[in-house]
């Protein structure tokens, strides 16, 4: 969503805070805005689109001071342009914020016009603004407006007059406060502080923080002030840059055989699966997964893993159905939640319908100071390091990879796979980062059918088994990077609707290992053939050698024993999405209306 920096410097803050706006920009990239105090003076530049306008605006127009805040926003009330963009600004008072404010209508009641903007945030500036008129001071000004506000939000406010304080509040969107020597920081992200300061305070729920350069007080939801724990950070700084690549997506794929060795590292013990955290697999009897996006694909593989492996039923939803269905949660049911930020406000919001009902609340993540790994009884780390490409590569595969190891590992404690087949697996899963490494080598041949692919305007993806779910996978990596429509069917379903698209025009993608369903998915690629479409067959040698009489093309890749193949296959999903989007021409790593953690509803 929106990303938020606050500096308390002893140099001029403009240009810290564009850099740390900079590493930021992956969580919304729609508008830009900086406000500092200087000689007193608060003032503030905002530009739409990219930060290199506001970069360019700052070269015209500097901004002076050392104290400053600064926000890069993704929209949700009123669309990018200056005046929505942050900091907003009432009188003596601006503010950065991330979030929703729920009552902004009721407040915008309350306060009456003109306004400047159509967002829910200018009420937060205004409201604050009312409190100094009465004479508060700035924190209780800020303290008072807070306690006003529902809804989600990350708030940073600087005031005029005030060189030496900013006042943080968190409820429902992450924000830490960064300690430096003789300076201090606030961020929605260890990556926005990570080249300033490596310790941090985290904001609890409710939390607000009065912040000056000697340091930072807390204070709970109540306004009691309070202790919060400081925890030293390390955020990899080479994980941070594109290494020689032209996208942070690009790199991020290239990093998989890595990511996923790491990861192993973790959930594998000799030829035993063994993850960090253990649970009683044996005494639930069903598992809800609910997650957003692609971490809701990754979960609808993970149902055919825990079903197969394990027989135990899972039901997948999607985060913001589930929240509100009000289904039933019952005492034997374990809760699992997938996301990669951890932040998703959704996935957050249905953790909390479930926590209380559900035998436990377990979580698969890859930010583990995020909310839902707080949030959680285990959260299970994923370990693929800071993912910056708003579509999700090592994330995803490294979070299908957790939850195979979790399936197998229920498996074993349920007594439905034996230690030779958990022998078996854990021999495939040490062989991936070596699969994956040679599955990469197909990118000069997706370069080459992504040209081909670029031209159409309706892609279909067809998979039966775990290849269903992977459909998915390709559709949505597909439509959000490259902007072509795609749809995602399984295989068995095409005669009873989706074959009616199917002409000489239409690209079919499909996805089939030789595996025991081979055999059907070919059937149905005859059926798209007999109608002139285009296939696109993604299969090993042995697939290739059986079926590849009158397909379009086909991508070979290594065999691999099939319960592991959709990790595998992520590789072709993502390859053949980025060639064809890096052909179109799209901003592969901030495609167009899209945010990398959405903490709004
Ligand atoms: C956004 C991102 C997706 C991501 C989804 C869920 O839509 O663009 O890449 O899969 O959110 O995010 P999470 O952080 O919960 O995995």
């Amino acid at each position: 969503m929106c990303g938020i920096i606050g500096i308390l410097g002893d140099h001029q803050a403009a240009p810290i805070l564009v850099d740390a706006l900079r590493r930021l920009e992956y969580r919304g990239y729609d508008s830009a805005g900086i406000a500092t105090v200087a000689d007193g003076r608060l003032d503030r530049r905002r530009a739409v689109g990219k930060l290199v306008n506001l970069a360019d605006l700052l070269v015209e127009q500097p901004l002076r001071g050392q104290a400053g805040i600064g926000h890069t926003r993704w929209a949700t009330h009123g669309g990018p342009s200056v005046a929505n963009a942050h900091p907003h600004r009432a009188g003596r008072v601006a503010v950065v914020h991330n979030g929703i404010i729920e009552n902004f209508r009721a407040l915008r009641g309350e306060l009456g016009g003109p306004w400047e903007s159509e967002t829910d945030t200018e009420t937060v500036v205004r409201l604050c603004e009312t409190y100094l008129d009465q004479g508060l001071g700035p924190k209780d000004a800020a303290f008072a407006t807070v306690d006003r506000l529902e809804g989600a939000y990350a708030l940073c406010f600087l005031f005029d007059g005030e060189e030496d304080l900013l006042i943080a509040a968190r409820a429902g969107s992450p924000l830490a406060v960064g300690h430096g020597e003789g300076e201090m920081f606030v961020g929605s992200d260890a990556i926005a502080l990570g080249p300033l300061t490596d310790r941090l305070t985290y904001l609890q729920e409710g939390d607000r923080a009065v912040v000056t350069r000697a340091g930072a007080r807390f204070f709970d939801a109540e306004g009691n002030q309070t202790h919060r724990e400081m925890t030293r950070i390390r955020v990899d700084a080479a994980r941070i840059e594109k290494a020689g690549h032209r996208h942070f997506m690009a790199k991020e794929i290239h990093e998989q055989p890595q990511t996923l060795a790491d990861v192993l590292a973790l959930y594998l013990d000799g030829d035993r699966v063994a993850p960090p955290l253990d649970y009683d697999w044996d005494a639930t009897d069903r598992v809800q997964m609910v997650a957003c996006g692609t971490a809701q694909i990754a979960c609808a593989v993970a149902k055919y893993w825990f079903e197969q492996l394990a027989r135990l039923p899972v039901e997948v939803d999607i985060a913001s159905e589930y929240r509100y269905r009000e289904g039933p949660v019952g005492a034997e049911t374990t809760a699992l939640f997938v996301s990669q930020s951890g932040e998703t406000a959704d996935t957050l919001a249905a953790l909390r319908y479930a926590k209380g009902k559900a035998r436990r609340i377990l979580s698969v993540v890859n930010v583990p100071e995020s909310s839902i790994a707080r949030e959680s009884d285990l959260a299970f780390p994923i370990r693929a390091g800071v993912e910056i490409g708003v579509a999700s590569t090592k994330a995803f595969v490294n979070q299908l990879t957790v939850l195979l190891a979790l399936a197998v590992r229920a498996g074993v404690a349920r007594g439905t796979i034996d230690a030779a087949r958990e022998a078996e697996l854990v021999a495939a899963l040490r062989a991936l980062p070596g699969l994956v490494s040679q599955a990469l080598a197909i990118e000069p041949r997706c370069e080459a059918l992504a040209m081909r692919l670029a031209e159409a305007t309706d892609i279909l993806f067809l998979g039966r088994g775990t290849m269903y779910p992977m459909a998915q996978e390709g559709a949505l990596k597909l439509k959000e990077i490259s902007y072509i429509h795609a749809e995602a069917y399984a295989s068995g379903e095409l005669k009873h609707g989706p074959i009616a698209l199917v002409d000489r025009t239409l690209p079919v993608v499909v996805f089939a290992p030789m595996d025991a369903v081979f055999d059907k998915t070919v059937s149905n690629m005859q059926e798209v053939m007999a109608r002139e479409g285009k296939v696109l067959l993604v299969t090993d040698s042995r697939g290739a050698e059986a079926a590849s009489h009158g397909v379009w093309e086909v991508l070979v890749l290594p065999r691999i024993d099939p319960v592991l193949a959709p990790i595998l296959y992520a590789v072709p999903a993502q390859l053949l999405a980025y060639h064809t989007a890096v052909h179109k021409g799209t901003d592969v790593d901030q495609p167009r209306n899209l945010a990398k953690s959405v903490t709004v509803e």
